[in-house]
């Protein structure tokens, strides 16, 4: 029988902030292409519960972490919690729509610790498991504000492209370990966090026509890249940075 790329069957993966949004749909598509899942919200919730329901509903093996990862602590043992997982997605983020001079430090700090510390621990707390089974994938979800600058949101921007750099730096230093350091890139997608806004009808026509496609994406639209990263389709794809935007990053 042919061989299937795409088959995560004896994986384990960890995608953070899968309770909801893109996260939860790369973790169901994760799960569905054979992986064993591990959940991850702030806190036990209606929401995660409920994603973990529809998980078991579709027969992915599951289960859960909470914490915070803006706290060191709590990353510390999320990851006590998630083992030695094989693919790691780096997904979970705050977003402050605030203009640097409306910025306050403690708010700079919060964004740093939750967008760009959590993964430095990650990746310390998960590569030493990876580099010993020959076998990783880490893949970080950015943004296009990695490269659009935006008057409202330069700080959570710059965490991403900070968090692009480390992801960079670690795929050309662990490209012979069969450890893969990619990132996805999304556009506008539907989510909880941006709910507000895309309801808003003054906003929705300036917003879609920064989108070549004209259109705004879903969170399964992020799913498919992601499972390529993660599969042994994407074996020999590492340092790769790519938008899921719709033309928008053009
Ligand atoms: N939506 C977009 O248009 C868009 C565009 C570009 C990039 N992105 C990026 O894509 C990723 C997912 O975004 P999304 O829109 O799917 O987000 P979302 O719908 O707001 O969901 C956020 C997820 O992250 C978790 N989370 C938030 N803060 C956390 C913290 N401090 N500690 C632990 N978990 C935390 C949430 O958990 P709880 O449910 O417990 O709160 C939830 O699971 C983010 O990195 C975001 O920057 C999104």
């Amino acid at each position: 029988m042919k061989r299937n790329l795409f088959d995560l069957t004896g994986r384990t993966a960890l995608v953070t902030g899968s309770s909801r949004g893109i996260g939860r749909a790369i973790a169901l598509t994760l799960g569905e292409a054979g992986a064993s899942v591990i959940f991850h919200g702030t806190r036990p919730a209606e929401t995660l519960e409920k994603t973990l329901d529809e998980a078991r509903s579709r027969g992915i093996s599951c289960r859960v972490a909470t914490g915070d990862i803006g706290k060191t602590e709590e990353v510390a043992a999320i990851a006590k919690e998630a083992g030695s997982p094989d693919i790691v997605v780096l997904n979970a983020s705050v977003q402050m729509y605030l203009p640097v001079m409306e910025f306050e430090e403690e708010e700079f700090r919060r964004s740093y610790d939750t967008n760009l510390r959590s993964a430095f621990q990650f990746i310390k707390a998960f590569l030493p498991g990876m580099r010993e089974r020959h076998w990783g994938r880490f893949i970080s979800i950015g943004s296009v504000n990695q490269w659009k600058q935006s008057p409202r949101l330069p700080i959570y921007a710059s965490t991403k492209s900070a968090l692009v750099n480390l992801m960079m730096n670690c795929a050309r230093q662990f490209a012979g370990d069969g450890v893969t350091f990619n990132n996805i890139a999304p556009g506008i997608i539907e989510t909880d966090r941006n709910r507000v806004t895309l309801a808003d009808p003054e906003m929705v026509p300036r917003l879609k026509a920064q989108v070549p496609a004209g259109w705004f994406g879903k969170p399964e639209d992020c799913a498919g890249a992601a499972l390529l990263f993660a599969s042994d389709a994407g074996a020999y794809i590492t340092g790769a940075d790519l938008p899921v935007a719709g033309g928008m990053q053009l």
